[in-house]
């Protein structure tokens, strides 16, 4: 069993034996599962990363100049496709003030992690990108140490996929690992029509439901079961209205009995029961930013794209 399976068993007994039955949303990331949210990225119905990319593109040469950083971490990297709108305008102002810019891109999924890395080091010979495998849910967050001021960067409204009491854990670990002058700059998706909210999480060509399935494979690969099938799941999203979230679950089309070897234990799900795989917070500009100031960090920008889809904040610690 490797490190990572190991993790997984301790989560999976923490989650599936719980009411609701649940599981961390970062076992929906291995390698198939981060090619198909890249496929999400561009589906005609999920709005976020356009909308997030729009706002990138008209800031982020202010972005570099307000913060003058010298060195960028990323939270949850992905392919970093976004991320190379910062990396141009950091690269451009390491040339004139002959500053050397590092990026850390950190990331659970390795494989994505170390082929985008490999990319951006070709495509950016001025950046040193140094990428680390890490869970930024681990307690003891640090940032690396830096000739100037540090920008932690959070983006794809993944920051959503928090409930409140982890957000606000995140944010405060963050800010205490924040130096005085260091920024951050978070990517966070707004309230809006439920139609659209739900369309962008459930899309007609049935990436999503695939994306969500993935998880039930990397529990049989992972934990050695028996008796676990793909097909034996439906993908669900729906709108949590209380909680201001969309919700991801899978439903037993059938009667489950799962036999777990990785773990010694049997596991059953019932026809028609769920297991909540993810969850994405909306939210309100205003709240967030006090979310922010609560956990310690001055709130400085405020952008939206064209839509009012997507907000991006800019804040310093
Ligand atoms: C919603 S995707 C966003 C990807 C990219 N930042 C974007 O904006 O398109 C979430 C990313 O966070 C990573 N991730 C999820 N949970 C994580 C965790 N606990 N620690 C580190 N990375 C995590 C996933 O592997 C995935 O790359």
């Amino acid at each position: 069993m490797t490190a990572a399976d190991g993790r997984l068993a301790d989560d999976a007994v923490a989650g599936l034996w719980s009411d609701p039955p649940t599981l961390p949303t970062k076992w929906l990331y291995d390698e198939r599962g981060s090619l198909l949210f890249d496929e999400i990225t561009r589906l005609p119905e999920y709005y976020p990363t356009r909308r997030e990319t729009s706002i990138l593109h008209a800031r982020a040469t202010e972005i570099a100049a307000l913060t003058d950083a010298a060195t960028m971490v990323e939270f949850g990297s992905g392919t970093s496709t976004k991320t190379r709108l910062l990396l141009q305008a950091f690269a451009d102002r390491a040339e004139t003030t002959g500053r050397w810019f590092t990026y850390v891109p950190l990331d659970v999924s390795t494989e994505i992690l170390e082929s985008s890395a490999a990319e951006l080091a070709r495509d950016y010979p001025g950046i040193d990108i140094e990428p680390a495998v890490a869970d930024f849910t681990a307690s003891d967050l640090t940032l690396p140490t830096s000739n100037g001021p540090r920008i932690a960067v959070f983006l794809g409204g993944t920051i959503g996929n928090f409930d409140d009491a982890m957000r606000a854990t995140f944010l405060s670990r963050l800010a205490k690992a924040l130096e005085p002058g260091d920024y951050f700059l978070l990517g966070a998706d707004l309230i809006k029509d439920t139609g659209r909210l739900v369309a962008a999480y459930n899309d007609k060509a049935g990436v999503t439901a695939d994306f969500n399935r993935n998880m039930i494979e990397v529990l049989r690969r992972g934990l050695d079961a028996d008796g676990l099938y793909v097909d034996d799941f439906d993908h669900i999203a729906r709108w949590n209205p209380m909680h201001h979230r969309i919700e991801m679950w899978l439903r037993a089309r059938r009667d489950i009995d799962v036999r777990f070897r990785g773990l010694d234990r049997q596991w059953q799900l019932a026809r028609g029961a769920e297991v909540l795989t993810e969850i994405s917070t909306k939210f309100d500009p205003t709240v967030l930013a006090d979310e922010l100031a609560q956990a310690g960090v001055v709130v400085e920008h405020q952008w939206t794209d064209d839509h009012n889809d997507f907000l991006l904040t800019l804040s310093r610690r």
